[in-house]
């Protein structure tokens, strides 16, 4: 039988039956790139991976699937990689899902048009979903890794807090200790010694007298650092000459100064007229002026007051030790003070402290340049009064 005698019912049914294995064909071949991917993907995107990594696997992957010219990948935080042609004529838009919400998308593009069938966008959404699981791993693993890196800088800051309240107590028993032994001493010899002469016992009340100013002194800084930390420090404004705050200070200061051998001075280059709290002023002059005199040896320290730029500037200049330049940004600090350098100088590390507290109330700043071994200039400065 020659072609030309077939029967066209069968010849129509042949058709069909072709027609149907074409198209199963195809759906295998759909199935079998489907399984193929998946198994691929698992792979692909493991564990580990940093999320502009996955996005370019993404592409790279999707590229695999479908071979379109170009891809770019857009994540809804702004990331973006990936590539975007002059003048596309097709483009398949896929999102980025995951069972917690959208991330971004995936855009392929491609300049053949009607290049992408609807089985293109059901592989590359089966890419997307795994880059989307992969994405979500990462941001979770990064953000447990961010916390815990936040939690052991918080810890190393709380052990050198816990350490700095150790030195603290030591510091203050024996501050505090020093000073008490002394009046438990002169005052016991007082009392067993009934035939004292009155000048001895005279000059044993004296010592009892200044060593109880000691004691009161480091009890107030304590409680004046405590009330500043909680807000509770109260300050008494009043506009009024701030040279003769300075001046007062130098005077009292002197007689320590003096005693010493150092040479203290005060140049007067400007007046000023500030609003502030004249005697948490002075308690900042007297820190500053205090620790030069600790601090040196010899030499000269010298208080200067100008005006710039309609603030007053007041400098304490010493020729003493000096501050090493990588602790300089930690004597503000409460409690802090140099190591080895004032174990056998008295205090408690809250004089600068206060200081920086109390200038700052006032709208002013204080800074330090130091040199080790040649000397320190504090510097505060304050806006004048309107
Ligand atoms: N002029 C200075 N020269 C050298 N070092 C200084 C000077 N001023 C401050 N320092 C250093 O800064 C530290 C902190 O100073 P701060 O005035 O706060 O504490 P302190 O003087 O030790 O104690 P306190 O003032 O409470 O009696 C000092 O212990 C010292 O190490
Ligand atoms: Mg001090």
């Amino acid at each position: 039988m020659s072609g030309s005698d077939q029967d066209p019912q069968s010849e129509n049914n042949a058709d069909v039956v072709q027609m149907h294995v074409e198209r199963l064909s195809q759906e295998v071949l759909e199935l079998y790139r489907q399984v193929n991917l998946f198994y691929r993907l698992g792979d692909v995107f493991g564990p580990g991976l940093a999320p502009d990594e996955i996005c370019r696997l993404l592409i790279k992957e999707s590229a695999k699937v479908v071979r379109a010219r170009s891809a770019q990948v857009v994540l809804d935080d702004g990331f973006k990689v990936g590539s975007v042609p002059s003048q596309p004529a097709s483009r398949l838009k896929v999102g980025i899902e995951t069972l917690e919400g959208r991330l971004g998308e995936i855009i392929l593009y491609d300049k053949k048009a009607g290049f992408f069938t609807a089985a293109d966008e059901k592989l590359i959404r089966a890419v997307a979903q795994q880059a989307g699981v992969a994405l979500e791993n990462s941001r979770r693993i990064h953000g447990l890794v961010r916390q815990n890196q936040a939690l052991e800088r918080l810890n190393a800051e709380l052990r050198a807090i816990d350490q700095m309240k150790s030195d603290f107590v030591s510091n203050v028993s024996h501050e505090l200790r020093t000073p008490l032994s002394s009046i438990k001493g002169f005052a016991s010899t007082i009392m067993q010694d009934s035939e004292m002469p009155l000048d001895v016992a005279q000059e044993f009340v004296g010592i009892i007298n200044e060593e109880s100013d000691k004691l009161i002194i480091i009890i107030n800084d304590l409680l004046d650092v405590s009330k500043m930390l909680s807000g509770h420090l109260k300050y008494n404004l009043g506009v009024q000459p701030l040279e003769q705050i300075v001046e007062k200070v130098v005077t009292l200061l002197g007689i320590q100064a003096e005693a010493k051998g150092l040479a203290l001075g005060f140049d007067l280059i400007d007046i000023a007229r500030v609003n502030v709290d004249a005697t948490r002023i002075s308690q900042v002059f007297t820190n500053l002026i205090a620790n030069a005199v600790k601090f040196t040896d010899t030499g000269t320290i010298r208080v200067q007051q100008w005006v710039a730029e309609n603030r007053v500037h007041i400098s304490v200049a010493d020729t003493g030790i000096g501050i090493r330049e990588d602790v300089l940004a930690h004597i503000f600090d409460k409690f802090y003070r140099v190591e080895n350098v004032v174990h056998t100088k008295e205090g408690t590390g809250l004089g600068l402290a206060l200081v920086r507290g109390i200038v700052d109330y006032h709208g002013g700043s204080v800074d330090v340049r130091s040199t080790e071994g040649e000397g320190s200039v504090f510097t505060v400065q304050f806006p004048l009064a309107q």
